[in-house]
């Protein structure tokens, strides 16, 4: 396994993925871990992450300085470079004047760290504070002419720093640089395929669990999903799964989840339908924080309530829960409504449950996720859908949400998903969906006036979600979904194409 400690550096996730993509283990920890925790890892090395803070701010993190003598295999970039600098008594200049993008670095010495690296390569800079000389014992190995050590060595206490950023795609060679350090510096071996995953992950659940009965709330999103079929394979009939429809899912959305559970064959399946209390209480409501809490409370109320019952006639011990990595390593930040939201799930109801918590695939990355989805029979059509918020299309009627609205909706989604995925153009898109806007326009259908709501139209390109563009939509295809819309749609006369960035704009509309 190779650590991560996390100095709140921005390609943080970017780093684990890359190793993890060489067939390494790689975990994430805090920066001031303390060194008997870290040892008791077992890693192979330690990568010292990046981080907006400058090593001379008074709040800078600090690691415990006691794990610069394990004698572990040790990789500072950028910020954490600066950090081994600092240890070894070397000095950091606080210069004023950034180094930014691509820059061309003189590589002087192969071995280690650079070996197999050409004598110029290209490599990604983001930073103000530089070393200006290397500490004693350690070499300078490659340098820019704005950056005198942007790599430095020292194989006697294994120990290396990179100015610059080599999990990025703009720094070509920075996958053999974290190859050379994984595998050559240090020998870590291969052992972390998805293939390998139904079965590790099955046997250890299965461990965990026992004999004992285990209680799901399935979504319909593939996190949910991928953890009813893992689960499903590995307890068969000690699972139960529980999905409560909120009223506001897309178009025949819980007729799909049905076929779903049908096609996994998992026995234990109930859609609990509490779309009648969600609508009644969402009534004449307005905030969309507001809306995020009922329908947040509401859910945790409804599945509260059917988890007691089985919680009595199964005997359910566990409470099995979709997390993933990133939820994880987020968990705490307070900007992101989904954290929020998912923290709240996670938190209240298990403690007022007394159930165990079961998170199967809380060390897995999204993509390792479809992976696994995909091993475990899932449709691709399935894993490879965009993604869809848990508050559901009450986040898409702006303003007061009402059966009505719901229904119109979801035929003017169901219209642009269609077309997008006839004229091939829906893999290509991060997430795209209509929203309605409960403004009415006037326009003219036959002869006589339309007086109707506006459907906007939301495609956005994007790896991560935190920053998104708008899709370039072809025209023509923005014209059939608009045409189709007004056409086969009552109750809206106008459709707009969104062209807003997130940020400002986010992804979603409230
Ligand atoms: P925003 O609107 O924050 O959306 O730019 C970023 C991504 O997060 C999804 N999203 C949510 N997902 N519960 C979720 O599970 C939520 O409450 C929620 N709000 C937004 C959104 O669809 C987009 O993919």
């Amino acid at each position: 396994m190779i650590v991560i400690l996390n100095f709140g550096g921005q390609y943080i996730h970017l780093i684990a993925r890359r190793v993890r993509e060489m067939g390494v283990y790689s975990e994430i920890v805090p920066h001031n871990i303390s060194a008997q925790k870290l040892k008791s890892l077992k890693p192979e090395g330690i990568i010292l992450s990046g981080g907006p803070a400058s090593v001379y701010a008074k709040n800078a993190p600090q690691p415990n300085k006691a794990i610069f003598k394990l004698g572990i295999p040790m990789l500072g970039i950028c910020y954490g470079h600066q950090l081994i600098a600092r240890y070894n008594g070397a000095h950091v200049d606080p210069s004023a004047l950034g180094r930014f993008g691509k820059i061309q670095m003189t590589v002087n010495n192969k071995s280690g760290l650079l070996k197999s690296l050409k004598g110029k390569e290209q490599v990604w800079f983001s930073n103000y504070d530089v070393v200006t000389a290397v500490p004693k014992t350690f070499k300078v190995t490659a340098k820019t002419t704005s950056c005198p050590v942007a790599v430095m060595e020292s194989q006697s206490k294994k120990q290396y720093g990179l100015q610059f950023h080599p999990e990025v795609i703009h720094t070509p060679s920075g996958k053999k640089i974290l190859e050379n350090f994984v595998f050559g510096i240090c020998h870590a071996k291969k052992s972390w395929e998805t293939k390998y995953l139904p079965e590790t992950l099955g046997k250890s659940v299965k461990k965990t669990v026992g004999q004992n009965n285990v209680l799901l709330a399935v979504s319909g999103g593939v996190d949910s999903t991928v953890v009813a079929a893992l689960l499903h394979q590995a307890l068969g009939s000690q699972l139960y799964c529980v999905h409560v429809d909120h009223g506001l899912m897309r178009k025949d959305e819980v007729s799909e989840i049905k076929r779903m559970f049908k096609h996994l064959k998992v026995k234990n399946f109930k859609v609990v339908d509490a779309s009648n209390l969600f609508l009644q209480r969402l009534k004449n409501v307005s905030d969309p924080e507001q809306k995020r809490k009922i329908i947040g409370h509401t859910f945790i109320e409804v599945f509260e309530k059917e988890a007691k019952r089985l919680k009595r006639s199964a005997h359910i011990s566990f409470l099995a829960q979709g997390t993933i990595y990133p939820d994880r390593i987020e968990s705490g930040s307070t900007s992101k409504q989904a954290a929020k939201i998912k923290s709240h799930h996670n938190l209240t109801l298990p403690k007022r449950m007394q159930l165990k918590i079961l998170e199967p695939i809380k060390d897995l990355y999204k993509d390792e996720v479809r992976a696994l989805g995909l091993q475990l029979g899932l449709p691709k059509e399935f894993i490879y859908r965009h993604p869809f918020p848990g508050p559901g299309l009450a986040v898409r009627i702006l303003g007061p949400v009402d059966k009505a609205k719901v229904k119109i909706l979801q035929e003017a989604d169901a219209i642009f998903i269609d077309e997008l995925k006839k004229q091939k153009e829906y893999h290509k898109i991060a997430q795209a969906f209509a929203a309605l806007f409960p403004v009415k326009a006037v326009g003219v259908m036959g002869d006589s006036r339309s007086y109707e709501y506006v459907i906007s139209l939301r495609a956005v390109s994007t790896t991560d979600f935190m920053t998104a563009d708008w899709y370039r939509m072809n025209g023509n295809l923005l014209s059939d979904v608009s045409n189709r819309i007004v056409n086969e749609v009552r109750g809206v006369n106008r459709v707009v194409y969104d062209i807003t960035q997130k940020p400002p704009g986010t992804v979603e509309y409230e």
